[in-house]
């Protein structure tokens, strides 16, 4: 383990491309080729594993987005999560058949069914990690992480890595709505996933962790795939896993093919024409702060006319639910009979026996199409009559979100040309 400083750092960045006898620069890819035969020509796939614990819980799900987004999410959510939890509890509890601690029951309550295998440092260290398009830091728990705030996670150990070197001076901190944050230093150590390797990663090791991280006890940190720019590492800013890659890449894209009900992959690298059919319509990006915002050109619900209305929102994998202005969540719940806006359940709710419409986008003159099957999340608890939905309203969150009900439904293209595009195309 070597300490180095910013000004090394500095240098070694400087000097990138000189000649193998300097250290590694910041953000080398090498290809192992190991878990990818298509390593070596700068593409690898990623596959996702079903994370063991997941249980959906809609209000923790859209309490967790107003904490992703820095907002304070309202009372009567914070209460609803409350008694989703303590009725799940009261069910393990009955079950177990005894009257033990709410501490001794392993109750997880996740919000992410999907985990992608990834390994840092040498010898390499297997984590799970959740692929998040919606902020920039690849943070992990760590052995720098109290062991109080750590349940069920795999840590990294930056000591017991010959590779890994201290960012020395160097902290990171995410500030969530609830006002807990996750914060940490930073080491440089590989970074590998699917056969692809980043030299030089900026693996940012928390210190502190916020309490919904610790609760799913799966997920081992995250792995960024906004834009830099949103890197929350101080003083200096540092890259994000993909724009380290983009160098070995054969192109600079990736790729979500993200399914419903089973793992999806990402791609790195190159676009697999056979997960899609037809074209890809790109619209353009907006990156300002760094998330991939883009302009939706409007919305149809079940088979009714296509509104034609700009929805400028982002995409992004680390947030499971469809959040769009309230006039078109309105617009939708009205074709749902029973639907409605329940403040106890903590958002859009209907009679599990309801039909539910399909909900088209627009992509410039494209749609997109979300089946009725996704936008129904289940029971809002086990064995309820009364069902989550998987569109709410983003007026208290703030920004509007694509999420994996939406990126579910078709094949898309992060491109990170300059200037970045979204691609969206029919999946195959
Ligand atoms: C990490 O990188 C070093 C060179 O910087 C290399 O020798 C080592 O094999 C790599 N380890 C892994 C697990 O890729
Ligand atoms: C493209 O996707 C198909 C279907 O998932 C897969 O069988 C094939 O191996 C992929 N090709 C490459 C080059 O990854």
């Amino acid at each position: 383990m070597v300490a180095i400083t910013n000004l090394l750092l500095t240098a070694t960045l400087g000097a990138a491309g000189l000649g193998s006898a300097l250290p590694p620069r910041i953000g080398t890819t090498v290809v192992d080729g190991e878990n990818s035969p298509d390593a070596s020509s700068g593409r690898v796939t990623l596959h996702q594993v079903r994370n063991p614990s997941y249980r959906f819980n809609g209000a923790l799900s859209v309490y967790k987005t107003y904490l992703k987004f820095g907002k304070t999410a309202p009372d009567y959510l914070v209460k609803a999560v409350a008694k989703i939890q303590d009725s799940r509890l009261a069910e393990a509890v009955r079950r177990r058949g005894d009257t033990g601690s709410a501490a001794a029951i392993p109750i997880d309550e996740f919000d992410i069914a999907y985990v992608t295998p990834v390994t840092v440092g040498t010898p390499p260290q297997k984590l799970n990690l959740d692929i998040d398009t919606g902020s920039s830091d690849l943070w992990v728990f760590s052995s720098h992480t109290p062991a109080s705030q750590i349940r069920g996670q795999e840590i990294y150990t930056p000591s017991k890595s010959s590779t890994s070197q201290l960012l020395a001076g160097h902290s990171w901190s995410i500030t969530y709505g609830d006002g807990s944050a996750s914060r940490g230093n930073v080491y440089i150590d590989n970074f590998t996933v699917g056969g692809l390797t980043v030299k030089s990663q900026a693996v940012q090791c928390a210190q502190q962790v916020s309490s919904s991280f610790t609760s799913e006890g799966h997920i081992d940190g995250l792995v960024g795939l906004g834009f830099s720019s949103l890197n929350t590492v101080n003083p200096k800013a540092q890259l994000t896993f993909f724009d380290n890659a983009k160098a070995g890449l054969e192109k600079p894209v990736f790729t979500t093919d993200l399914k419903f009900h089973a793992p999806g992959t990402y791609d790195f690298g190159f676009i697999n024409a056979t997960k899609y059919k037809g074209e890809i319509t790109y619209v353009p990006v907006n990156n300002d702060p760094g998330y991939w915002t883009f302009t939706s050109s409007g919305y149809a619900v079940g088979s009714g006319t296509f509104s034609t209305t700009t929805v400028t929102g982002i995409a992004d994998t680390g947030t499971t639910l469809l959040y769009l202005p309230t006039a078109i969540v309105t617009a939708y719940y009205r074709g749902v009979s029973g639907a409605s806006n329940s403040r106890s359940y903590g958002g859009y709710v209907f009679p599990c026996a309801a039909t539910v419409p399909s909900f088209t986008f627009g992509i410039g003159a494209a749609r997109v199409t979300i089946p009725p099957s996704y936008l129904n999340y289940g029971p809002v608890t086990d064995g309820s009559s009364t069902c989550f939905g998987g569109l709410q309203s983003s007026s208290g969150v703030g920004i509007n979100i694509f999420g994996d009900v939406a990126l579910k439904a078709a094949f898309v293209v992060f491109d990170g040309s300059n200037p970045p595009t979204l691609g969206w195309a029919a999946k195959a």
